[in-house]
């Protein structure tokens, strides 16, 4: 039997960025809507603005792109850096306690603004005004909506371990398998007036469209919401073929206390 074609408005052709000098790059899945809005907005700036793209599920989380101003501000040329992590940034003077703080943000793919200690190739060095965050691959739009029965959730919740038992809700882990995801590094030296600008850039340009950032949020969570609830609903009837629904739910209760 002949399996459906891709539907192509499920799964869009990746966009490709290109900056002022006509580098490109080119990611292998499409970009969130705000993470695609984000970097297009760098790329047309890329006159001014450092920053820099890594692939995680490249060895050690290698570059995959760096900007004309970046290569231009910190003296390494593309090739020297493509490739290669971004540490060669840190020097003597760059505190263990704020590379720490990079890699808990990296592994648990959070957003991170910090100010560190970097050096150009030539040695010298900067206070450099760091924001990161992740670049995550777009969820399919009209994917299974699923208008679940009220137990199906709260079976579905206590099985993802979502609450505590007072009720007061867990952070969620945001973790994406490595392949769904890029980092994205924004740099600004401290001490440049007009750079000064562009501090937290990300936050400042999300805060810029809150209606739109609560909407995707909500969406992305009802997203996954509805295919957890999927997974677990057939789950649900593979375990209970032939079993009632009471068979089903007893081992499911919350013991008591
Ligand atoms: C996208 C991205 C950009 C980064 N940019 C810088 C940077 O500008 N300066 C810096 O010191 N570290 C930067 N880092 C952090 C280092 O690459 C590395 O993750 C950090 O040193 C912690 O890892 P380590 O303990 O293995 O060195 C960046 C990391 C990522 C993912």
């Amino acid at each position: 039997m002949n399996r459906p074609s891709a539907d192509p408005t499920k799964h869009p052709a990746p966009p490709i960025f290109t900056d002022h000098t006509g580098t490109r790059f080119a990611p292998r899945f499409a970009l969130r809507r705000r993470d695609a809005a984000l970097l297009s907005e760098l790329m047309t700036r890329s006159r001014e603005e450092l920053f820099v793209i890594t692939d995680p599920s490249l060895p050690d989380n290698a570059l995959v792109y760096v900007s004309p101003s970046f290569r231009e501000y910190t003296g390494y040329a593309s090739e020297e850096v493509i490739g290669r992590n971004c540490r060669f940034l840190q020097g003597p003077r760059t505190h263990p306690s704020d590379i720490k703080k990079i890699r808990t943000a990296i592994a648990a793919q959070r957003e991170v603004t910090l100010r560190l200690v970097n050096y150009r190739k030539d040695g010298t060095l900067f206070v450099n005004q760091f924001f990161l965050t992740t670049l995550r691959k777009a969820v399919p739009r009209g994917r299974l909506r699923l208008k679940p029965r009220p137990w199906v959730v709260r079976v579905v919740d206590r099985m993802k371990g979502e609450r505590f038992p007072s009720g007061v809700p867990m952070r969620r882990d945001r973790r994406e398998p490595v392949e769904n995801v890029y980092y994205l590094g924004v740099l600004c030296e401290c001490d440049h007036v007009d750079r000064n600008l562009i501090m937290n850039f990300g936050a400042n340009f999300r805060a810029k469209q809150p209606e739109e950032e609560y909407y995707l949020e909500e969406e992305e969570e009802e997203m996954q919401r509805s295919m957890a609830l999927e997974e677990a609903v057939a789950q649900l009837e593979i375990s209970t073929a032939g079993e009632n629904t009471v068979g089903v739910k007893t081992p499911l209760t919350p013991k008591r206390a």
